[in-house]
């Protein structure tokens, strides 16, 4: 029997979520796809519902796909940047939270530098919280989009599939995140990188480690290009950026060299010719708009189904 609720009235992070969380998501998402590709975009869902966006830390993509899936739901929203707030007065993250909780809002989408934070509200605020990706923890609705989007360019079946997650897992809490659903949802998982950058016990998490990107592509599905995260790297864990190009950087000469064509992907932002080569993001083996696109009707999925959960 389907799902209807989410069995949490919080989204922290995918590994509180069960498989059919995941399917009730993604069948949601399908439902707002088709709404968003509507001449009028807009359905009347959180008519009576006000959302606090607070970001403590930079976005381009989250940030924006939140505020036009709350507004395509009609929710009231408002927008909160830790850089031109009273936190740079000393306010804590918890009076910070509840003084904009005081003004009626409903539920908070909250992306933090510290690992933790939105589980650290979460047992002291009533409202419902989203993750929107806490330090190098989880970032679960970017996993959701990922997943979601693989679904739709492989004919809507992960069981099986080799999904490949290249670059610095170390530092991505995208990277776990994708984990966490990918093997929920019956994925195998390969992670490809420098040894530097994949943390030592990771294959305790039912993935395989591989240091040889070559061999990854050839195997893979779906290759799940990240970011090198340099402004999380306290020391240096590869000699350059162009040593890391030459050997993990993934390019349309060595995509083309395969005998069979996967799709590529990338949470963004890109470092061009760094992880990825422009000519292998533009080409039309790439989902990253796709993925961006996807984003809204799954935040969107998130928010409406939350909002049946509100206490
Ligand atoms: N993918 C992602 O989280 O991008 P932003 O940091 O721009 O939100």
């Amino acid at each position: 029997m389907s799902q209807r609720q989410l069995s949490s009235k919080h989204v922290l992070g995918i590994k509180y979520l069960n498989e059919a969380d995941l399917n009730l998501i993604f069948d949601t998402a399908l439902e707002f796809k088709e709404v968003i590709n509507r001449p009028i975009k807009k359905v009347p869902s959180l008519r009576d519902i006000t959302v606090a966006n607070l970001f403590f830390e930079n976005s381009t993509r989250t940030r924006i796909s939140f505020e036009l899936a709350e507004k395509r739901l009609s929710a009231d929203v408002v927008n909160f940047s830790a850089s031109s707030s009273s936190v740079k007065k000393g306010e804590t993250l918890l009076d910070t939270v509840n003084n904009i909780l005081s003004m009626k809002v409903d539920m908070v989408v909250m992306r933090h530098p510290a690992p933790g934070a939105p589980q650290y509200l979460s047992k002291r605020i009533s409202a419902n919280i989203i993750n929107a990706g806490d330090g190098t923890h989880e970032h679960p609705t970017q996993a959701l989009l990922d997943a979601f989007s693989m679904k739709l360019a492989l004919n809507d079946e992960l069981r099986g599939k080799n999904i490949a997650i290249f670059g610095d897992i170390l530092h991505s809490r995208v990277a776990m995140s994708n984990i966490f659903c990918l093997k929920k949802l019956g994925a195998n998982v390969r992670l490809c990188g420098p040894p530097t950058l994949i943390p030592k016990h990771i294959h305790k998490l039912g993935v395989e480690v591989s240091y040889d990107v070559r061999k990854t592509l050839e195997w893979c599905d779906v290759a799940n290009v990240l970011r090198i995260q340099l402004e999380r790297q306290d020391i240096k864990y590869f000699p350059s950026l162009r040593e890391y190009h030459q050997s993990f950087g993934i390019s349309k000469n060595l995509l083309d060299s395969l005998d069979k064509e996967i799709v590529v992907m990338h949470p963004g932002p890109i470092n061009r010719g760094v992880e990825i080569t422009s000519d292998a993001a533009d080409s039309s083996q790439s989902i990253i708009l796709q993925q961006v696109e996807n984003g809204v009707a799954i935040r969107m999925a998130v928010l409406y189904l939350l909002s049946a959960r509100r206490s």
